[in-house]
């Protein structure tokens, strides 16, 4: 069996920011005659063997989507199972902090439980100082949401105007981003067989890389991963150019 450590001697380029959506959960738990929340269960366990293995790796950023600012349209018990398994996990982040991870979040804070945002940010103090991988989770995240919300901070600078309107640039409206301060991602990658971004990170992948498979987020293992990575230094980025 191949070592999941050959990646690193194989003089790989590592992808600076990896961008996951983690899709899948439901159908993984349906084959299973499981319901819909286990998949999720399982999905979010598989999140952190991943994440584990990107920080052994030396990827720098990890953004994960969780949960879309379209995933509140499912039924009320599946929002809510989703809910609990991110308290599940905020409140069990210690381990990953003492592995040198950092946590972050992007997504609107509007709409999520007040003891969801105070974990959080609990979460991202007690990994400031962490200087390995950091994972940017995406929970309540729209992309057009987030450029909503940054147009309307534009808005107001303008407003009481602190910028000109012929000042403003791309770099303006990334600083209004939640991803202010993190490279664009590299490599996106979609398993569960869909094709589409369904609204995740439309702004920052306009030069990603995308990668699609058709396993289940619960049975994506690194060495999907791995294989993901190798196909991304095939790759022939021109950002536009020849
Ligand atoms: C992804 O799995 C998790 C979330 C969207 C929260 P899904 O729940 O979308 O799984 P499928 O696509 O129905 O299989
Ligand atoms: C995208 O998956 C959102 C997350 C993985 C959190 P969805 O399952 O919600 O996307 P669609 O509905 O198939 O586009
Ligand atoms: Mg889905």
């Amino acid at each position: 069996m191949k070592s999941e450590n050959s990646l690193i001697d194989r003089n790989i380029n590592i992808p600076v920011h990896i961008a996951i959506i983690m899709d899948g959960n439901g159908r993984w738990a349906k084959k299973r005659a499981l319901p819909r929340s286990a998949g999720h269960a399982a999905g979010s366990k598989n999140f952190k063997t991943i994440a584990r293995y990107c920080n052994k790796i030396g990827v720098k950023y990890l953004t994960v989507y969780a949960f879309s600012t379209e995933n509140w349209n499912r039924p009320k018990e599946e929002v809510d199972a989703l809910m609990n398994l991110f308290r599940d996990y905020l409140k069990d982040t210690k381990k990953f902090i003492k592995e040198n991870i950092a946590l972050k979040f992007i997504g609107n804070k509007k709409g999520l439980a007040k003891d969801i945002i105070e974990l959080m940010e609990q979460a991202e103090y007690d990994s400031r100082n962490a200087t390995g991988l950091t994972v940017n989770l995406a929970i309540n995240y729209g992309g057009r949401d987030e450029i909503t919300e940054a147009v309307k901070e534009i808005a107001e600078l303008v407003k009481n105007n602190k910028i000109n309107i012929e000042d403003i640039n791309e770099q303006t409206i990334e600083n209004h981003l939640f991803t202010k301060n993190v490279p664009d991602p590299d490599l996106v990658i979609r398993p569960s067989g869909e094709y589409r971004s369904s609204n995740f990170l439309i702004w920052q992948s306009a030069y990603a890389e995308y990668w699609f498979s058709d396993i289940l987020w619960p049975d994506f293992k690194p060495r999907h991963l791995m294989k993901a990575i190798e196909d991304f230094n095939k790759r022939n980025r021109r950002f536009g150019g020849v």
